[in-house]
């Protein structure tokens, strides 16, 4: 496969053709905090954490979803790109509820881990607060809306790994939900098959297992997408 040159951080890279700016920076070994962005799914450019700055571009791009190009200049650290991460997760965190302190991810969230990483000990916007509500109606797993940051992951790898397409997203803005089938209790789906992997896809406390919660995270899921391809 032919072979592009670029620069990250004024570091020359090699990567193949195709790559996103992402894969190219991750196999230099160079990292970029991303949350939507799950190995192995198409990119859906969901939550702007993993914004880098590129020469000659008007404004930062995501690096999940920009394909590199021959020559480009990029930037993956800098202090607009670390304020512009540091307000995007203060806003994820103002918009639901996330009481780490009693959450079954507390301690193995994705959210909380990168909030850490940023330096982020306090929230500078107003808590919306919503009564965003919970399902527990199927027969293994729940759905805590409140710690729901929209990733889509749990959309994706229900449509692009196990086929069943049991969840979508509703709405616009903050009043955006993820919805089950026809907006209808997870329990009452007649597309879900039980696999599990929405849940171990999901990077926080939003999608968990009744009985085993710390469970999550085990599941090869780049595996899983590399299979399927290879059986296209
Ligand atoms: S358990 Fe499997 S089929 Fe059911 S919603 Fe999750 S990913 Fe889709
Ligand atoms: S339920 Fe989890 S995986 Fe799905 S959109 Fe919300 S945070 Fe992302
Ligand atoms: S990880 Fe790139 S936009 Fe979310």
């Amino acid at each position: 496969m032919p072979r592009l040159t670029l620069t990250i951080n004024g570091r020359s890279v090699s990567a193949r053709r195709g790559d996103t700016i992402l894969a190219a920076a991750r196999r230099s070994g160079i990292r970029i905090p991303t949350l939507c962005n799950l190995e192995g799914l198409i990119p859906a450019g969901a939550c702007r954490v993993c914004l880098v700055e590129v020469a000659g571009y008007p404004r930062p791009v995501p690096a999940c979803a920009t394909g590199i190009e021959q020559g480009m200049a990029v930037t993956t650290d800098s202090e607009p790109l670390a304020a512009a991460r540091r307000t995007t997760v203060e806003l994820l965190l103002a918009e639901r509820n996330h009481s780490c302190a009693v959450c079954v991810m507390n301690r193995h969230c994705r959210l909380q881990d990168l909030a850490a990483r940023l330096g982020i000990d306090h929230v500078r916007f107003a808590f919306i607060s919503p009564l965003a509500g919970v399902d527990m109606s199927h027969e293994r797993f729940g759905i805590d809306h409140n710690r729901c940051i929209l990733c889509r992951r749990c959309v994706r790898v229900c449509d692009e790994i196990e086929g069943a397409h049991t969840w979508d997203v509703a709405g616009r803005g903050a009043a955006s939900r993820i919805i089950c089938d026809l907006a209808q209790p997870w329990g009452t789906s007649a597309t879900c098959t039980g696999c599990g992997k929405c849940v171990q896809a999901c990077p926080t406390g939003a999608l968990f297992e009744k009985d085993a919660p710390t469970r999550k995270g085990t599941m090869d899921l780049a595996g899983l997408a590399q299979w399927r391809r290879s059986r296209k």
